[in-house]
């Protein structure tokens, strides 16, 4: 492989930004050194002048070509990786899936069949444990052998994926065993199942009433009980995409009382809201997720989250369903709308626009981003970082280009954007995955394949 130079950027990681020139060999920073200051030689050369070099993204949280809502997501694992790429994520960690009646062991090869050779860059597996039962739980040692050290398990979507407080507690125990994460999506769903039923009888159908149905305090109470869970079990828990200020004010006194409990939001959280819901006509229909926008009030408890370090990644939580033909199932309907949202390729510049507005400084962009979600589910300092001895997973960064997101722009497998015809500043360059041009100025150059699962060890943070 290329022996390779990116000479006079700024190197950013979440420690420090350094001026350096950043030597790779063999698909590995090998090293870094002030500008100028070595006379190394490369068959390829960079010039990052007036550029960032960070390293890759690690978005912890999507769902490639899940099967959900009575439809599939739709990218998959080919389209959605070549997304991330365009976007400057070189890693994600997607969430295989446990079919009920069936094993995790089926699920986890199920989502070895879908991603193995489609690829373009690494990736890694949670588990979704939608049926607790003691053959399952006998199972989850053999898969922590294998890398697979997280599991999710649900107090929402009854039926589907829903765990009750028994079951969710049984899991938490044999995942604190193993040394495996729990994570967990945590809204109250056998009382939002209620609200919902009563919202639809008195003809409330838009897509509005989602975000109204699943209450801020059904989230916090969720939340809140999922704490005490963990504590009984004495298992650490990452509370999932966190939307409501209530919420993360539980993560917060949790973590005042020293507890390992961590918490993930998502770009949706910080910069859209219940306006984007209630858009005319059927238009909300493109910003149903859950958990749901809230009132754009909790943004701002959001972001003081992010810099207080009560949440410590930011995810897409990636699972686009398209206007056309899957949100649609929901007409007249709001419950029957497809839960998620598109966003693997816009992480990065959101979160850049966030250093842009002076909202999170330039490392926590890359702490929040890549650093934090490598070293949460055990995939630091390989990736996450750079350094010598780490993957050459690196993106130049040109920090004073404008765009405009746009579905007839983006590279995801979804017919629109959340988060269309918004100007942000900076943008993705080049990107280098374990040493591998994947893109540069505008031009793609990785291939399904290149991409390699990721056997993950437990949590660093504990
Ligand atoms: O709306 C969402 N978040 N869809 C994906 C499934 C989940 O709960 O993460
Ligand atoms: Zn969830
Ligand atoms: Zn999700």
């Amino acid at each position: 492989m290329a022996r390779t130079l990116i000479t006079g950027g700024l190197v950013i990681t979440s420690a420090e930004e350094t001026p350096a020139d950043v030597l790779v060999e063999d698909g590995k920073v090998v090293a870094l050194a002030r500008h100028g200051s070595q006379n190394w030689t490369a068959e390829r050369v960079f010039d990052a002048s007036g550029r960032y070099v960070v390293p890759g993204g690690v978005d912890a949280h999507t769902h490639m070509e899940m099967p959900f809502g009575g439809t599939r997501a739709s990218d998959t694992f080919a389209t959605g990786t070549r997304a991330a790429a365009w976007g400057g994520t070189t890693t994600i960690v997607d969430f295989a899936v446990q079919t009920r009646g069936s094993s995790l062991r089926a699920g986890l090869d199920d989502w070895h069949a879908k991603a193995d050779g489609n690829c373009a860059v690494d990736y890694a597996f949670h588990l979704i444990v939608s049926d607790v039962s003691e053959p399952v739980l006998r199972e989850m040692p053999g898969l922590v052998g294998e890398g697979v050290t997280s599991f999710k398990l649900f107090m929402a979507y009854p039926g589907v994926f829903y765990s009750d407080d028994g079951r969710i507690l049984r899991a938490m125990q044999r995942a604190a065993d193993v040394g495996a994460l729990t994570m967990v999506h945590a809204e109250n769903g056998p009382a939002i199942d209620v609200l919902v039923e009563q919202a639809l009888a008195r003809g409330e159908t838009d897509p509005r009433h989602h975000g109204e149905v699943r209450r801020a305090l059904l989230e916090a109470e969720a939340t809140h009980r999922a704490i005490q869970l963990a504590r009984v079990a004495g298992a650490p828990l990452y509370v999932v995409h966190v939307s409501a200020r209530e919420a993360l004010a539980e993560l917060a006194a949790a973590r005042d009382l020293g507890l390992p409990v961590f918490g993930e939001t998502c770009p949706q959280y910080l910069f859209l809201s219940t306006d984007n819901l209630a858009e005319p006509g059927f238009e909300g229909a493109k910003y149903v997720c859950s958990t749901p926008l809230r009132p754009a009030e909790h943004q701002a408890a959001l972001w003081r989250g992010l810099r207080t370090d009560d949440l410590q990644v930011v995810s897409t939580d990636h699972c686009p369903f398209c206007f056309k033909g899957q949100k649609e199932l929901g007409l007249g309907d709001f419950s029957k709308i497809p839960n998620g949202l598109p966003g693997v390729e816009h992480r990065m510049d959101l979160l850049h626009q966030a250093v842009v507005e002076g909202r999170i400084s330039r490392r926590r962009w890359i702490e929040l981003a890549c650093t934090a979600p490598a070293r949460m589910f055990g995939l630091h300092p390989r990736k996450g970082t750079i350094a010598p001895g780490s993957d050459a997973d690196l993106v130049i960064y040109d920090p004073h280009a404008v765009q405009t997101l746009s579905a007839a722009t983006h590279h995801m497998n979804v017919d629109y954007s959340a988060y269309e015809g918004r100007t942000v500043t900076g943008r993705v360059e080049t990107v280098l995955s374990r040493g591998e041009l994947l893109l540069d100025r505008g031009d793609y150059l990785g291939r399904p394949g290149h991409g390699a699962f990721l056997p993950r060890s437990a949590c660093q943070y504990l």
